[in-house]
């Protein structure tokens, strides 16, 4: 077996590809060939911590062995990016704002109920943040709200948790909001305030498991934002069924800036606010909202 100067285990190409093929169909992140390398730095520090020889006998772990599902998601939780801060793209959450929440406002008037779902939602920052803009815009005051935020990484739902941030999540808050919002809590640390918490809950969801999938409530509006770029195109078209089943006809899907469904042809309507572009899942042909 070819081996690195310090001693570590080449990965092979097979072994590059049971590998691969193994995250992806787990979770619909591809990772290219040209990436071998990457996976092969990033995933050795497993291979030390369990003892293994080389990333073949990785990978009959990962398939075989008791402890497979904990370590898949050490492997993903090593290969995945889960880059996020407070009012990440400022024009599209202005739009929001300015658009589509008294659109929502007036779908919704005679429930007075409100459901969000931030979907690959990391350590929570875009989950507060869209409560943080419902309570801003006082609309829905005295609504049932809920915004829920999902993720396949257990360790950054356990941060999203305790709601505690420093100076690197909070670089783009605008200063009236971070003083309205959130609570010092020590040296340059903040806590995300209780009545917004109240708004907001937090849960394990693989977007790639279709039968889990159908346990998520019914939404108004999907943010799934910066995580669809790591799927191929197939995964991508499996991940937005998902989301158009689990959102209310008429419902909103803002992903981000660097996706669109341009080649997807999937069965959303593409909007256009006058600051951004949204897609809506289509209306029921009798014009019911739900
Ligand atoms: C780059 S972060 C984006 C966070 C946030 N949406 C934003 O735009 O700031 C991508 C997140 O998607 C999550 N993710 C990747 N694949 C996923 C899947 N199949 N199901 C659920 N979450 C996934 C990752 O764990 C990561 O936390």
């Amino acid at each position: 077996m070819p081996r690195f100067d310090e001693g570590r285990p080449e990965m092979t190409l097979e072994e590059f590809r049971l590998l691969r093929d193994h995250v992806y169909a787990h979770c619909g992140i591809l990772i290219h060939e040209d990436m071998k390398f990457v996976m092969e730095r990033r995933l050795w520090p497993r291979l030390e911590a369990l003892g293994l020889a080389d990333f073949g006998a990785y990978h009959r772990y990962l398939r075989y062995d008791a402890q497979r599902i904990a370590e898949l998601e050490a492997a993903v939780e090593s290969l995945t990016t889960h880059e996020t801060y407070f009012f990440r793209e400022p024009a599209q959450l202005k739009a929001f704002c300015e658009e589509l929440l008294p659109l929502l406002e007036k779908k919704n008037a005679r429930t007075r109920r409100l459901r969000l779902w931030s979907a690959g939602c990391s350590s929570g920052e875009e989950a507060y943040t869209v409560a943080m803009l419902l309570k801003d815009s006082g609309r829905f005051d005295d609504w049932d709200v809920e915004v829920h935020g999902t993720d396949l990484s257990r360790r950054v739902l356990a941060v999203a948790r305790r709601a505690e941030y420093g100076p690197s999540a909070l670089r783009a808050t605008p200063p009236d909001l971070l003083e309205r919002f959130f609570v010092p809590v020590g040296v340059n640390r903040v806590r995300v305030r209780d009545d917004v918490k109240a708004w907001v809950s937090f849960g394990h969801h693989n977007l790639a498991d279709e039968a889990a999938s159908q346990l998520v409530p019914r939404t108004d509006v999907v943010f799934c934002r910066n995580v669809m770029i790591y799927f191929d195109q197939a995964a991508r078209r499996r991940v937005l069924g998902v989301i158009r089943d689990r959102l209310c006809p008429g419902g909103y899907l803002l992903l981000g800036h660097a996706e669109n469904l341009l080649s997807l042809g999937a069965d959303f309507e593409l909007v256009h606010l006058k600051g951004d572009l949204v897609y809506r899942r289509p209306e029921l042909p009798n014009g019911e909202g739900r």
